[in-house]
């Protein structure tokens, strides 16, 4: 700042940082070596009304920024900041639990084979169906008190275990209703074809008309879904269904993501890409020319490795070969009561490194800015001037640390639209 330049106005800052994560200007495909680049040490970062105005080194900010009357500074002890962390990938409104199918997976048992005997997304449907809005309300919220304390500012979130057209309405409204005054945003997405629901059980083009004709047109109407996903596999839909599903969505104003080459290779990816949907998810199985076609159409893949390990699956997806290709790679929990019982991100992303051989720098970007572009949120996901004061404050002197030590919560502070909602790791 010269002499005669006006100190830059800040009702929050957040200083004595070891390591602040910017994670902007990020190559396509690998971004090690840019995220180190980015990092600035002993840093500070300022904010006001709910935007950041100051991202740099302690000693500048001391110089540049200064502190609104009533406003706050907190020292972060030598601790490390990144953007929130944003969930690409959860099944968020559901009811019940299947710790008993988790027995079974123990005992040898395959997920498949679970669903085949009619336990898996089916027994979560009627445990859904019967819950009160409030009881899945609760359970939403509950779950998103642990996101947050985990450090993730926005998540997405599906219907999916309705599966009619009032009940995955009702799932979308329970999401709007769980977003609302609560410190985490929610990214809502129509999962009208998860599966095919007991009542149409030999009546498949029926239901897939269903999605088309009603629930796709009433969900536009009534802005409950920003996102439209499928399932395709076996057991669940093929590529032409999703392809006609996809496109009636695309056609009401819904971007796409669909679940692809998890249990199989089907030609998911091709298909996603080809639609030009945001993102691609799970690909345990993508073929070559999968991977080709979503570096060329600018869809990210959502690697889901938590997933691998709740279905005791072996085959992770080939990050390197996705990398090499170009494509942006991002991480989800699928947090969900069937594939992947948990709200932590982090541990999601500390399995990626360990299943895939994933660096940490390009895993802290999958659930930071490359989560962001998964959703198409251009706003978050990364520390640059103007974007949403979200932040989360790790109690680690270097990032590396908080995929390393696994599976506890290094997260102490989180600021959501420049606002504290975590303090020394207790919910404010
Ligand atoms: O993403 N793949 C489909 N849906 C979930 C599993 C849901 C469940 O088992 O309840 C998934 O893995
Ligand atoms: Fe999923």
């Amino acid at each position: 700042m010269t002499r005669d330049e006006q100190p830059i106005q800040a009702d929050l800052i957040l200083t004595g940082a070891s390591q602040v994560v910017p994670f902007s200007d990020l190559p396509h495909g690998a971004v090690g070596e840019a995220v180190a680049e980015g990092t600035v040490r002993d840093g500070a970062v300022a904010c006001r009304d709910g935007r950041i105005v100051f991202v740099g080194t302690a000693a500048a900010c001391r110089r540049e920024v200064e502190l609104k009357d009533g406003g706050e500074e907190m020292d972060c002890a030598g601790q490390v900041i990144l953007p929130g962390l944003i969930d690409a990938h959860t099944h968020l409104p559901f009811a019940g639990e299947r710790a008993a199918e988790f027995r079974l997976r123990l005992a040898g048992k395959s997920y498949e084979e679970i669903a085949a005997a009619g336990g898996g997304i089916l027994a979560t449907v009627s445990a859904t169906r019967a819950a009160t809005d409030d009881e899945l309300l609760i359970g939403c919220r509950t779950r998103m008190d642990r996101m947050l304390a985990f450090g993730v500012t926005t998540a997405e979130a599906k219907s999916g275990y309705g599966l009619s057209r009032d009940q995955e309405l009702r799932l979308l409204r329970v999401v709007a209703r769980a977003h609302d005054g609560h410190p985490l945003d929610l990214v809502p997405t129509l999962l009208a074809a998860h599966v095919l629901p007991p009542e149409f059980k030999d009546r498949r083009d029926a239901y897939v008309d269903l999605i088309i004709r009603e629930i796709i047109p009433a969900a536009a109407r009534e802005k409950l879904a920003r996102f439209c996903d499928v399932f395709i596999e076996d057991g669940a839909f093929n590529a032409a269904e999703a392809r006609a599903i996809l496109m009636a969505a695309r056609g009401a104003g819904m971007g796409l993501r669909v679940h692809v080459d998890q249990l199989t290779a089907g030609g998911g990816a091709e298909l996603a890409a080809e639609l030009g949907a945001a993102s691609a998810d799970h690909l345990e199985h993508v073929s070559r020319e999968g991977m080709r076609a979503l570096a060329a159409a600018g869809t990210v893949a959502v690697l889901l490795p938590a997933v691998d390990l709740f279905l005791r699956k072996t085959a992770y997806p080939p990050v390197a070969a996705l990398l090499a290709a170009g494509v942006d790679v991002a991480l989800a929990t699928d947090c969900n009561p069937g594939s992947c019982m948990t709200e932590n991100l982090p541990l999601a992303a500390s399995l990626a490194c360990l299943t895939t051989g994933l660096d940490t720098d390009d895993a802290l970007a999958g659930i930071t800015a490359r989560a962001a572009r998964s959703l198409r949120l251009e706003d978050r996901g990364t520390l640059e001037l103007g974007s949403a004061a979200d932040l989360a404050v790790f109690a680690v002197a270097d990032r590396a640390a908080i995929l390393y030590h696994f599976g506890i919560n290094h997260c102490r502070t989180v600021v959501k639209n420049g606002k504290l909602v975590v303090r020394d790791g207790i919910p404010d």
